[in-house]
């Protein structure tokens, strides 16, 4: 780790003394002004609410060009992991740096089949749920229940145990997941089948029965594990920061998963995927999509066009164009005339011809389509985001894991400008 080079320095003038930053250099993307010893040289901290011009970290996982719509994993972009590789390869690409041979690749995938049950007792957690519960409630608080059952992952300076961590997080997810889903519909959980692939597994334990013959279909596994590539990782969003500030105090690597579980779940981050098909339902028909545009538009009305624009991707984000490609396949597949992908398709096609788009740079994200494809594979939307974090879950790991190994890591914790009540005195009760 820290391999960033010291190419410049940059120089702040203040409170009329000038003091010099080094400027770094990474691989790849923008320099960055290294500002670490500001306060201790100056007496000053930096501002910037939503850390729209801050780097948290130095990290060799992910890289994002926003204004090229590039995504890279470890170097690979991922027009070609989703065209070439599968989630598991992917998942083993993020957490060990490179592609696995063969045999590397035999052995990730025999140690993630050999940990996707849950512990019997897990099972006990759904009863205390309502059964109406929305999918992610529960999955904040099963995926913190599950640091309980695994006391030793506390030890994260031991590699073995972190490694053991990160494999079965990856390997229960899909089965909490379907257990979630299974409850809120009110049939039996299904327990996994370790011989099917790990898209097709997934889709078994949501849609199989005991009373019928399941048989996978591959193109909805095929599209399903495209999706779980599309959402493996993202560098530093909202959930992984808030993993990677959990993790940096010590915290159970699982806890600190739920934590970004929590983060995901808000509208503006994993929960959009559900908010957008929720919108397109709502505007139901290509003849209404002039009134929805004209009102995120309005700067008094607070609606936005869920699935558009990035705090990073100022053009076409690249998850985008995989996704509209597999919501074409699975609707085919399945013969559905959906009348939402109609309405999503022209939606985009006058969002980005319209001069408010162009000028604030605002293209369909990666949840744009998600939500018609897991839609028409018979996902209800409240489980959608619950789909993102199953696949997010393997980049929190290599994330954390990242973090924990850093030598330079410290506790995350960030300053403020404080605003409030100067010095005053207490006065009684009383005399108020
Ligand atoms: N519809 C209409 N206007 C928008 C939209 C939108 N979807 N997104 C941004 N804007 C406008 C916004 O009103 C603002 O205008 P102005 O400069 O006049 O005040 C400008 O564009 C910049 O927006 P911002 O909110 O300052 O940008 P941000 O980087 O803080 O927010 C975002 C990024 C993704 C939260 C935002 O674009 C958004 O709310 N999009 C809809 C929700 C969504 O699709 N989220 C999924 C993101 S991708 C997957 C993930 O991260 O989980």
């Amino acid at each position: 780790m820290n391999t960033a080079k010291q190419t410049g320095i940059a120089k702040l003038d203040i409170n009329g003394r000038t003091i010099e930053l080094p400027v770094l250099s990474g691989v790849e993307g923008p320099d960055v002004v290294d500002v670490k010893r500001l306060y201790a040289e100056a007496d000053v901290f930096t501002l910037d609410p939503g850390f729209t011009s801050t780097g948290s970290c130095e990290s060799q996982i992910t890289f994002i060009d926003g204004e090229k719509g590039v995504l890279l994993h470890r170097g690979y972009p991922i027009e070609q992991l989703a065209a070439n590789s599968g989630f598991l390869e992917v998942s083993y690409l993020l957490l060990n740096g490179e592609l696995p041979t063969q045999s590397e690749f035999r052995k990730f995938t025999h140690e993630v089949t050999q940990h996707t049950m849950l512990h019997t007792q897990m099972d006990r957690f759904f009863e205390g749920f309502r059964r109406d519960s929305h999918p992610m409630a529960m999955l904040t608080g099963t995926v913190g229940a599950m640091s309980a059952f695994y006391p030793g992952a506390m030890d994260s300076s031991d590699p073995d145990e972190r490694h053991l961590a990160y494999i079965r997080l990856i390997a229960k997810m899909p089965t909490l997941a379907a257990r979630i889903y299974k409850y809120n519909v009110g049939q039996p959980f299904v327990n996994p089948q370790n011989d099917l692939s790990y898209a097709e597994n997934f889709l078994r334990m949501c849609f199989a029965v005991p009373a019928e013959k399941y048989e996978t279909n591959p193109i909805l596994a095929k599209a399903m594990d495209k999706i779980f590539i599309l959402h493996a990782d993202h560098e530093q969003n909202a959930s992984t920061s808030t993993v990677r500030l959990a993790g940096s105090s010590g915290a159970h690597p699982y806890a600190a998963v739920a934590a970004g579980v929590a983060s995901l779940w808000g509208p503006s981050h994993g929960g959009a995927n559900e908010a957008c098909l929720n919108m397109l339902r709502e505007i139901g028909s290509v003849d209404r999509i002039p009134e929805f545009i004209a009102r995120a538009k309005d700067k008094n009305d607070p609606f936005r066009l869920m699935g558009f624009g990035h705090r990073v991707y100022k053009n076409y984000d690249p998850r985008a164009t995989v996704m509209q490609e597999t919501a074409a396949e699975v609707l085919y597949e399945l013969g559905i005339d959906n009348p939402v992908l109609q309405v999503a398709k022209e939606l985009e096609r006058i969002a980005l011809e319209d001069d408010y788009f162009i000028e604030k740079k605002l293209y369909p994200n990666v949840d744009f389509y998600s939500g018609v494809i897991l839609d028409a594979m018979g996902f209800p939307t409240e489980m959608f985001t619950v789909l993102f974090a199953l696949a997010r879950t393997v980049g929190w790991c290599s994330q954390l894991n990242e973090m924990i190994e850093d030598p330079s890591q410290r506790i995350g914790r960030p300053r403020q400008i404080y605003t409030g009540a100067a010095r005053r005195d207490f006065i009684e009760i009383k005399s108020r």
